[in-house]
């Protein structure tokens, strides 16, 4: 099934049609920059102009920077707070005029990358990182995803985690890799001690770089791979999540559904 994902970041706000059952993209992505301030309407606007601009129709997911439960989304540490408890599946699908289903970004990211990345066939715990303006986490038991896990924000020398290890952190206070890489190692430590995973897959834009830091990280017991869909993975996430929301409401219409 075919359905659009649309990436809601920091700094922007990318879309493509996708084929949720192989992952490829089905057009060129496009990117508008997130509006500032990033409020609702305005962010709801651009959603709005990206599904024009591929002339969709049809199931639609979107991804969010924070923690969503029933299409609500609850945190925003990255985006303005004016979203806190906002029913972003009803602003998106009023914009759209679709089915919408919205899903934290990590999430979306980590589906992604297990059922076409670096998790393929992965079994045990696996925990996939994404490294950019926060830390995002997505948490899988035998393939299946524990939602809304936020691990960027476990406390490490009494302060939030993602703002002494995030990718953002490493451009403010201007780290060298060496020095970026020794705080990711000890925040990956603390994560090792609370759930032991198999496999940490390292997602982000710095992934992109992952030769320059991966392999710095020497006190995890766990297997570190980077992921392999770097920039699409929220994109194709989110595509597969609303084709398979899509696909729930259609089997329960006709009365297969459970
Ligand atoms: C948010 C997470 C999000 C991550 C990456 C964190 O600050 O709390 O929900 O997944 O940033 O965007």
């Amino acid at each position: 099934m075919h359905a659009l994902g649309i990436d809601i970041g920091g700094s922007g706000i990318k879309a493509a049609p996708v084929d949720a059952a192989t992952g490829k993209l089905l057009a060129p992505r496009q990117k508008i920059p997130t509006p500032r301030p990033a409020v609702p309407d305005a962010v709801a606007d651009v959603v709005k102009q990206l599904s024009t601009s591929f002339s969709w129709s049809g199931p639609v997911g979107i991804t969010f920077p924070g923690v969503v439960t029933d299409g609500v989304t609850r945190t925003a540490a990255n985006l303005d707070p004016s979203w806190i408890g906002v029913d972003a599946g009803a602003l998106f699908g009023k914009a759209t005029g679709d089915p919408v289903r919205v899903l934290n970004d990590a999430d979306a990211a980590g589906v992604a990358e297990m059922t076409f990345g670096a998790g393929v066939g992965q079994r045990g715990t696996v925990l996939m990182l994404t490294f950019g303006t926060g830390i995002g986490s997505a948490l899988f038991t035998d393939g299946l995803l524990v939602p809304n896990t936020e691990l960027g924000h476990i406390e490490i020398r009494g302060h939030d985690a993602e703002t002494r290890a995030s990718e953002r952190a490493k451009e403010l206070h201007d780290l060298s890799w060496g020095k970026w890489a020794g705080r990711v190692d000890e925040y990956l430590q603390h994560i090792e001690a609370l759930l032991s995973p198999h496999l940490i897959i390292v997602g982000g834009g710095i992934s992109k770089q992952s030769d320059k830091w991966v392999p710095r990280l020497s006190g995890i017991r766990a297997r570190i791979v980077p992921a392999v869909l770097l920039n699409d993975a929220g994109i194709v996430g989110a595509a597969m999540a609303a084709s398979a929301s899509a696909a729930l409401d259609t089997s329960s219409v006709a009365g297969t559904g459970s």
